[in-house]
């Protein structure tokens, strides 16, 4: 609905600096006026309210949605180990909670992490909670050749390499020229040795034979809402699916370049099933011989994707993809898939 309006007028801090709660926003000129809508400001309410019967506790959601999200780290075991690391910060007196579901992850109390010495030594890398899943289900051990096929700028890689304790080949793959530069410049801060850094089109990746796969594929990234909320007004359904055509050929390339037996995990950052569930079952019925696999992560809680959406049947076994709501544990969305190539 789009009626005459004047945003910068009737909402004083507006939605794209994010100094009005969302709700409030779509409420107030109602309360006080009663007819305007905006339009450039609600295309991004829009976004989430097309998932009001599908995420549980829905209000509990868009209030998280509302708050920053808590500044997380990863202990890096190649250049530190874990209890001299909590030592370490407890005497700079920096506070931290470990994650109660993996043991290398901290939510810490501080301004600016990335000023901490332990970040810029490579002893701790600043990264969202939820993004650290995607590597723990890919479940790399040493040894083995892993393709880490959309890498820029590198937590996830900086994660495997740190999962192979540097032994086995990580190929670390990213075409966007400015990213390669963080990705690069990560893994050395992090003593990351057994990255190998190309520059192709996932979708034309040339090698074969990978123990394990991760597509950690661009999306729309409403789950990173908490950190900017102009990604919720940048989404439309056009925009999910153009990146499902690219998003599906990427995870079609990663199936065929793993070994019989390799694993394949397909992780986004947003909530659009178009990009996630009609991606994933779009790739099982391209690929034969492919299964999925539970995708959920004991201590964190997450929802089974979804069999159905508007009319498209993904199939039951879709359901074996986990959803993560930022509500569910006040972190990023995510969506995490694990296909095995029998
Ligand atoms: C969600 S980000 C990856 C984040 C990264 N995995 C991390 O944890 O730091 C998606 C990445 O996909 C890359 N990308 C875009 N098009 C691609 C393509 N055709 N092939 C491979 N990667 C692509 C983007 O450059 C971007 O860096």
């Amino acid at each position: 609905m789009v009626i005459r309006a004047r945003p910068e007028v009737l909402i004083p801090g507006g939605f794209d600096d994010g100094g009005v709660p969302f709700e409030e926003m779509i409420s107030r000129p109602f309360k006080r006026l009663g007819i305007y809508l905006i339009k450039a400001n609600c295309s991004g309410m829009k976004g989430l309210d097309r998932y009001r019967d599908v995420i549980p506790d829905f209000d509990l959601f868009v209030e998280a949605i509302r708050r920053p999200l808590p500044v997380t780290a990863r202990i890096n075991t190649l250049k530190t180990d874990r209890d001299r690391l909590l030592s370490r910060l407890r005497g700079a007196k920096v506070a931290f909670t470990p994650f109660i579901w993996y043991p290398f992850g901290l939510r810490l109390t501080v301004e600016k992490p990335g000023n901490l010495l332990e970040s810029l030594m490579g002893q701790i890398h600043i990264q969202e909670e939820i993004s650290m899943v995607s590597p723990v289900v890919l479940g790399p051990k040493p040894g083995e050749r892993i393709l880490d096929l959309c890498a820029a700028p590198g937590s996830k890689t900086t994660q495997i390499a740190m999962m192979m304790e540097n032994w086995g080949l990580l190929v670390a793959n990213d075409p966007a020229n400015t990213r390669v530069a963080s990705l690069r410049s990560n893994c050395e801060r992090a003593g990351a040795v057994n990255v190998v850094v190309t520059r192709y089109d996932g979708r034309r990746f040339p090698d074969r034979g990978f123990d394990r796969v991760l597509v950690d594929a661009p999306c729309t990234g409403q789950g990173m809402a908490r950190k900017d909320l102009k990604v919720l007004d940048r989404w439309s359904l056009k925009r999910s699916l153009g990146l499902q055509r690219l998003q599906r050929a990427l995870l079609r390339r990663a199936l065929q370049v793993t070994r019989p037996g390799g694993a394949v995990v397909y992780s986004t950052c947003t909530f659009a099933p178009e990009e996630n569930e009609g991606v994933v079952s779009w790739a099982l019925g391209q690929v034969r011989g492919v299964r999925l696999e539970d995708a959920s992560v004991r201590g964190l809680a997450g929802s089974p994707g979804l069999a159905e959406w508007e009319g498209s049947r993904f199939g039951d076994e879709v359901e074996r993809c986990t959803r993560y709501y930022p509500h569910q544990n006040d972190a990023g969305g995510f969506f995490v898939a694990k296909l095995i190539k029998e």
